[in-house]
């Protein structure tokens, strides 16, 4: 494996082997890589001649309140993991080369990148979709690949891959879980062993949303406000949401139609840990 730290020469890279008619798999991650993140590079190995793994802990969309700078990262264990899975070049950038003094020029999404997460974390997304545009623009990627744990991360980048045109394909992987249901990610780490247990409300609330789904309810706000309910019932628990969108265009509704796709959303901290999940469900 290659590591790439200059952006520039990542970018010739790429385009000599876009030159010589390679495809190129893209994983954008923040590191701290756990088998959430390999089952996109497998993804991406199986589909593509390269692959290129990005690690890069992306200051502009975290809020001056957030995780910045205590996110975990161990760069050894990282690039172990990526050699073991066969990856071609790891990006690995510092951030002044990526936002050099002078940098201004946001992308910003209007609609989705406002709502649900967004309105919890204002300048989320503006941070992710600026950082991806530079990345695909660095990378040139063919495909690239993104954990359907970020539902709505995946949602505001395909929208802007449409609208932007950038000649990307857009792949969302299944989320990958703990055994016993915990959906993988890099923040785990944060929680202690009581937290680690109570974290389980998120998944076990998405199954009891669905099972009242699959008993016929189909008003969202009593499924919302029953999740909740449930949602809150660990002491270390303090819930954001619980929606149900439409899975296209990810726009609240009022009743489920029959034979119709939507993502249930929850977003929950457990103590200082805000953690995230969904599952899609057809009615
Ligand atoms: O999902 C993530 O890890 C990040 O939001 C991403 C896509 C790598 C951008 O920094």
């Amino acid at each position: 494996m290659k590591i790439v730290t200059n952006p520039r020469e990542m970018q010739n890279i790429s385009r000599s082997l876009i030159v010589g008619g390679k495809t190129i798999g893209f994983v954008p991650t923040m590191g701290y890589l756990h088998a959430g993140h390999l089952s996109l590079v497998k993804a991406s190995r199986a589909e593509n001649d390269f692959t290129v793994v990005s690690i890069f802990v992306n200051p502009t969309q975290f809020a001056p309140n957030e995780d910045f700078s205590k996110y975990p990262r161990d760069m050894e264990k990282d690039e172990k993991l990526l050699v073991e899975e066969g990856v071609d070049y790891l990006f690995y950038p510092s951030a002044t080369d990526i936002y050099p003094s002078g940098f201004e020029t946001y992308v910003e999404q209007e609609k989705i990148a406002h709502t649900f997460e967004g309105e919890f974390r204002p300048t989320h997304f503006r941070g992710v979709t600026t950082i991806v545009s530079i990345l695909f623009n660095i990378v040139q990627p063919t495909k690239a690949y993104f954990g359907q744990k970020d539902a709505q991360q995946c949602a505001v980048l395909s929208r802007m891959v449409k609208d932007l045109w950038f000649p990307v394909e857009m792949v969302v992987c299944p989320i990958v879980r703990e055994e016993d249901g915990l959906a993988l990610s890099s923040r785990n780490v944060y929680l202690n062993k009581m937290e680690r247990q109570e974290a389980l409300i998120l998944s076990k609330t998405i199954e009891f949303a669905k099972n009242l789904i699959r008993e016929g309810e189909r008003d969202t706000n009593t499924i919302s406000t029953l999740a909740m309910e449930n949602l809150e019932k660990p002491v270390s628990a303090k819930p954001d949401y619980f929606l149900v969108v439409k899975y296209d265009s990810f726009e609240s509704v009022e009743k489920l139609e029959p034979g119709e796709k939507y993502f249930l959303l929850a977003a929950c901290s457990i103590g200082k840990t805000r953690l995230i999940d969904n599952a899609i469900i057809t009615v």
